[in-house]
């Protein structure tokens, strides 16, 4: 029976993930576990910066974004030995089990780590909702929302002086957060990874719509589709008729305090977590499908092929 658990944030920090922290927090102390928080992600676990918490730790901090346990990047942590350190200083501690809130990445330092004897259970904290095993990841809802927002008052002065206004959202190599808030603008055009579209084909669309009279337009891209987001609005001024602006939407995307719904996403997981720690599973990662959650093994989720939403691709056309 595992009597204490650490928690840790790792990757990009997504909006929600104090709730997850949160809910982890008081599960693990309500069924009467020592509960520590890792800082810095991987790279406090090699450093050992390791300190217990207790319910105060995590008051009042369900309302605000980014991470109370800070984040980092750890590529090292691919290497055994270096994997060797942190199960060396988790043991010192006397911590059996360990909750990681991240992306893919961090899943994978999960799984390793549980084939090391540390079980390890991840929650999908990204704002990319690019995880195959949960409908929805922790922070996306909160991000598409800002984005939203952004879009909303970047509409107002496109339509003033009558511009293309050009979105680039993050999302990596996910299209989720682009699709979503371009179908929720009611953008003329979204250009998304799974909806990738041929630059001629842009040019030519945007030029059609500039001479059937529509003076304005907004374009939705995903991040790291174009090198250079501000050539190719100058391009589609000298080529399209419509004088095209491009705004990059950037770390924006990330902050805030979270929505209700991912407050009550993270709620969910993170009780489940503790359950499933308390169960002795380890080496998997929670999820949400159809509003139930759910776990899978890290690998089997790793490989899960990912929903492209077909249907709301089909919307784009439909709605135009
Ligand atoms: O994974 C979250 C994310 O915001 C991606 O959308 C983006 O590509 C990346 O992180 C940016 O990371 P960083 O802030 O470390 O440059």
């Amino acid at each position: 029976m595992i009597k204490k658990i650490g928690v840790l944030t790792s990757g990009g920090d997504a909006p929600g993930m104090n709730c997850a922290i949160r809910a982890v927090v008081r599960a693990g102390l309500k069924y009467g576990l020592g509960v520590y928080g890792v800082n810095d992600g991987y790279k406090g676990l090699v450093e050992g910066d390791i300190v217990e918490l207790d319910r105060h730790s995590v008051s009042d901090i369900v309302s605000r974004g980014g991470t109370v346990l800070k984040t980092a990047r750890l590529r090292e942590f691919k290497e055994e030995s270096v994997r060797q350190i942190a199960v060396n200083n988790l043991r010192k501690l006397g911590i059996d089990a360990l909750v990681v809130i991240g992306g893919d990445g961090s899943y994978m330092g999960a799984k390793k780590l549980t084939e090391m004897g540390i079980n390890c259970v991840g929650l999908p904290g990204t704002i990319d909702n690019d995880i195959a095993s949960t409908d929805y990841t922790i922070g996306f809802d909160t991000c598409l929302n800002t984005i939203v927002d952004c879009v909303d008052k970047i509409r107002d002065t496109t339509e003033s002086h009558q511009r293309c206004a050009i979105i680039e959202v993050m999302g990596n190599h996910c299209g989720d957060l682009a699709l979503f808030s371009g179908i929720a603008e009611g953008a003329e055009m979204i250009i998304t990874p799974d909806h990738p579209i041929p630059e001629e084909e842009v040019m030519a669309s945007l030029r059609d719509l500039y001479e059937s009279k529509k003076k304005r337009a907004v374009v939705i891209v995903s991040e790291k589709i174009y090198p250079d987001i501000h050539a190719f609005a100058k391009r589609i001024t000298e080529e399209t008729g419509f004088e095209a602006k491009a705004e990059v939407l950037g770390r924006v995307q990330r902050g805030g305090s979270p929505s209700a719904f991912d407050r009550v996403l993270a709620a969910r997981m993170g009780a489940h977590a503790v359950d499933c720690l308390l169960e002795g599973k380890g080496g998997i990662c929670v999820g949400m499908i159809n509003n139930k959650i759910v776990d899978y093994d890290i690998y089997e989720a790793l490989q899960l092929p990912r929903d492209k939403h077909i249907s709301m691709l089909r919307l784009i056309d439909v709605l135009k």
